[in-house]
């Protein structure tokens, strides 16, 4: 395929050349009528294998966040600034690779299909790659950002610390802070999103 021409179907998507290692693309899931849409970075090994994103470690820290601010996960859409797994073989194991911007820019357009389908009034940016994404800024620092209220293009956007961080932080309180500013960016996000 022309690498110009823009694929219909994500499935068929060449725009990178991340597509020839993964196992497949791994769509956004959840109501098309979401008010608050969930982003992080790419999918892990277990969303590459099972397609849907955030369902290995890092989902379930997100499902119990979720909770803990009182949020349904059937109620928001959660989708991935990449939509292929890029990982490196350690021993036998597929170890996760961090995008490069211009990955992360061609899979921009899935994003932005998303949020016109979607039309979110929130976006949490899950993590520093999620929060380029976004916000288009690839020189914004995310621990600054955190507890704000961002805007782009007319869209509510918070951050917190990707949920892999509050899982794999060298130490016990590092885990527990990232834990809390993602319960804390979803309780917000859903103020927001009750707002009229
Ligand atoms: N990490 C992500 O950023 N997304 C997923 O879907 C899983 C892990």
């Amino acid at each position: 395929m022309d690498p110009q021409q823009q694929p219909a179907r994500l499935e068929d998507c060449r725009r990178c050349g991340l597509w020839r290692d993964a196992t497949q693309a791994v769509p956004g899931e959840g109501r098309r009528s979401a008010s608050i849409m969930l982003v992080g970075e790419q999918p892990g090994d277990k969303e590459d294998l099972a397609g849907q994103p955030f369902v290995g470690p890092a989902g379930a820290l997100l499902d119990r966040a979720l909770r803990d601010a009182d949020v349904d996960r059937k109620t928001v859409y959660v989708t991935n600034a990449v939509k292929h797994f890029k990982w490196q073989l350690r021993g036998k194991r597929r170890m996760h690779k961090t995008p490069a911007q211009r990955e992360i820019e061609a899979c921009h357009y899935w994003l932005e299909d998303e949020l016109r389908m979607i039309t979110p009034r929130v976006v949490v940016a899950l993590g520093a790659t999620a929060l380029h994404a976004v916000m288009e800024a690839k020189s914004l620092t995310l621990t600054p950002q955190l507890g704000r209220v961002l805007e782009h293009d007319g869209l509510a956007v918070v951050a917190a610390y990707h949920p892999s961080y509050a899982l794999r932080a060298p130490d016990a309180s590092a885990r527990r802070h990232a834990y809390e500013t993602i319960v804390a960016a979803l309780a917000q996000a859903a103020r927001l999103a009750a707002r009229t």
